[in-house]
């Protein structure tokens, strides 16, 4: 276990940090077991790498759990998998409070069932006042559906002149999605080797730096963490400026 990051890691942390956690499916195959094991490993990993994050001082951390097209999964998979989230959510309730950490949720919460909404619902409720990290699960979450939702909500608002169109811009339109109060991911990781997005902050994901391991998710642990981490700490985000700019901006040479 590594418990302290070394300074040029812990200077160059990412404020959000967003994971893709892919590949308990072909975790388990490898081992010919069926799939939910995977699930299962995967949710210890869920608890390593909140406890890692927290330890280590990310701000935000937001896990893309389940997507919107995985509800098209077999229906004993899809039963698993909100079995497992009610479990983890009852599991670790203590652990957010005693870790101060704040649990939130974005998606189509909606669809989820009801058991697990109640139990989400509580867990978001009773942890709202902390402070110290917000982990953010993305359920039943599609990126584009986030867009079309903020388009539709922010329509209304115009239509009943609570918003002028000329008001509409980047800014604007943020404080309709569901991250409207959360910087940005500065950092996505996906695991298991898919270079892809699969639907995953479309609208917020315009300069993060990307992470890809082969590393199946119940594989991926604190120190598969921290060799993203030091990555990340190594690059140069030029956010469209040259590089020159951003070696000027750092030495505070900058006119
Ligand atoms: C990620 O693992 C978990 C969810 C998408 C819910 P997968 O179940 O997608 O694993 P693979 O991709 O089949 O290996
Ligand atoms: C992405 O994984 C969604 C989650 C990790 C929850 P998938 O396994 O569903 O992605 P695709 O289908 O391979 O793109
Ligand atoms: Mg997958």
């Amino acid at each position: 276990m590594v418990q302290k990051l070394p300074d040029h890691i812990l200077h160059n942390l990412p404020r959000h940090l967003a994971i893709i956690m892919d590949g308990n499916g072909r975790w388990a195959k490898k081992r010919f077991l069926p799939r939910i094991i995977g699930h299962r490993q995967g949710a210890k990993t869920v608890k390593e790498i909140v406890t890692a994050a927290r330890r280590w001082g990310i701000r935000y951390l937001t896990l893309y759990a389940f997507s919107k097209e995985n509800w098209s999964r077999p229906k004993e998979e899809v039963d698993a998998l909100m079995d497992l989230l009610s479990e983890y959510l009852q599991r670790e309730l203590d652990e957010l409070l005693g870790n101060k950490i704040r649990l939130r949720a974005i998606g189509d919460i909606e669809d989820l069932p009801p058991r697990v909404r109640t139990i989400l619902f509580d867990t978001m409720n009773r942890t709202s006042k902390n402070y110290e990290m917000q982990l953010i699960l993305a359920l039943s979450y599609g990126g584009r559906a986030e867009i079309a939702r903020a388009a539709k909500r922010l329509s209304l608002d115009v239509l009943q002149g609570k918003l002028r169109p000329d008001d509409v811009n980047e800014n604007t339109f943020k404080s309709y999605l569901y991250t409207s109060d959360v910087p940005d991911p500065d950092l996505i990781i996906r695991t298991s080797g898919e270079m892809r997005l699969s639907n995953f902050l479309l609208y917020q994901a315009a300069y993060s730096e990307l992470y890809i391991t082969d590393t199946l998710w119940p594989d991926f642990n604190e120190n598969e963490l921290l060799k993203a981490l030091e990555d990340y700490s190594r690059r140069e985000r030029r956010f469209g400026k040259t590089s020159e700019q951003i070696v000027l901006k750092c030495t505070g040479n900058e006119s």
